[in-house]
């Protein structure tokens, strides 16, 4: 890359980052252990929770423990909480700051139908009015740092982002992140750069662009729109080294990725520190899943996911993962671009 690297240190009001790249919130996936892997291997300036529900919260904060655990171990956390009423969403920002949040964000994007329906998530972006009210008991709760994740706008006949960002500025927030499509976009839309670079313009707060990043290059493209950091979701799924590849690759710099063997280590890494968390069983359905995110474009990877169906416990996981994940194993990929297609959902 011949011009100038545009991942440097980030300061936030009451914040200061090592880097501005970010790790996207992924519900069923980014709880401690997967923050805990991205941070060592990958060290994003920023790391994020799954989204967390500010009603649950308000109910019975005992019962989301395994969502508020954090560790001294990690980087800088940014809680994300979801709901549509403004004192539960009040109450959880400053429950959040009591668990140790570095920063927290409104999820304003989520296009689930139980999110949805609770008018929640992407339907914040149907009635900016409500989602400024929503920021601004949040703004009042805490004083962590405050940002909202948006999606371009609620539907194809209105990209709101511009305004909806406005709005939120208003209120008090201290950063936004973009994802570049509509919410009732699939990921095979392409993300729109020119949309984000709109509301960059548009506002005088830092903007986060989100969407399709998982290289130097794709960070680049990222952050022509005049993005202040980008944020990585899908790349991260069985890749927590990521962040070091866009880091190295925006440098000029070759990326080395991990080699099987190392691999497979990370895999059993992540499957223990998910047993301390949920314990023995739920971990190992869980690496069940993620399983096809560590073995992603590696030819083999059907055989192994077949196989990795039917692992009933670690020694099972850790006999399956030191076949595959060896020196000349048949899970071979020469080409680390080769993994980069893969669904997403949420
Ligand atoms: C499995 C999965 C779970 C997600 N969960 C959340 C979530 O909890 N909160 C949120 O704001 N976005 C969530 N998203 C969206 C991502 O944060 C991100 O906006 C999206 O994946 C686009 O970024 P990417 O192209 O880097 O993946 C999720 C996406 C996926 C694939």
């Amino acid at each position: 890359m011949t011009s100038a690297n545009p991942v440097r240190p980030w300061c936030l009001p009451g914040l200061a980052l090592a880097n501005n790249l970010v790790q996207a919130p992924l519900a069923g996936f980014s709880s401690l252990p997967f923050r805990l892997l991205a941070w060592r291997y990958g060290r994003p300036g920023l790391l994020a929770t799954e989204m967390i529900s500010a009603n649950a919260l308000r109910q019975n904060p005992r019962a989301q423990a395994e969502y508020l655990a954090t560790s001294p171990e990690e980087g800088p956390v940014l809680f994300q909480v979801w709901g549509a009423e403004a004192e539960a969403l009040g109450l959880a920002a400053a429950l959040v700051e009591e668990h140790g949040a570095a920063a927290v964000d409104l999820n304003c994007g989520c296009p689930v139908r139980k999110v949805r329906a609770a008018g929640a998530g992407s339907r914040l972006l149907e009635n900016p009015p409500l989602l400024g009210q929503l920021v601004r008991e949040m703004r009042r709760r805490t004083r962590l740092p405050l940002s909202v994740k948006i999606r371009l706008g609620p539907g194809p006949g209105r990209l709101n982002a511009v305004e909806v960002a406005r709005v939120a500025e208003a209120e008090g927030v201290d950063w936004l992140t973009l994802h570049g499509r509509h919410a009732g976009e699939s990921y095979g839309a392409p993300c729109r750069y020119d949309e984000i670079a709109k509301v960059v313009a548009a506002v005088r707060v830092p903007v986060v662009g989100n969407g399709d990043v998982r290289d130097g290059e794709s960070a680049q493209r990222m952050f022509a729109t005049g993005v202040a950091g980008v944020m990585l979701g899908r790349a991260a799924m069985g890749a927590p080294w990521v962040f070091a590849k866009v880091r190295a690759e925006c440098a000029g710099e070759r990326f080395v990725p991990p080699d099987l063997p190392a691999i497979g280590r990370i895999i059993m890494e992540h499957h223990d520190l998910l047993a301390q968390l949920l314990g023995s069983e739920r971990a190992i359905r869980h690496c069940r899943k993620l399983g096809a995110f560590y073995s992603r474009g590696f030819s083999g990877a059907r055989e192994f996911r077949g196989r990795l169906s039917f692992c009933r416990d670690r020694a099972g996981l850790a006999g399956l993962v030191g076949e595959y994940f060896r020196d000349g194993a048949p899970l071979v990929n020469p080409q680390d671009n080769s993994r980069e297609g893969r669904a997403g959902g949420g």
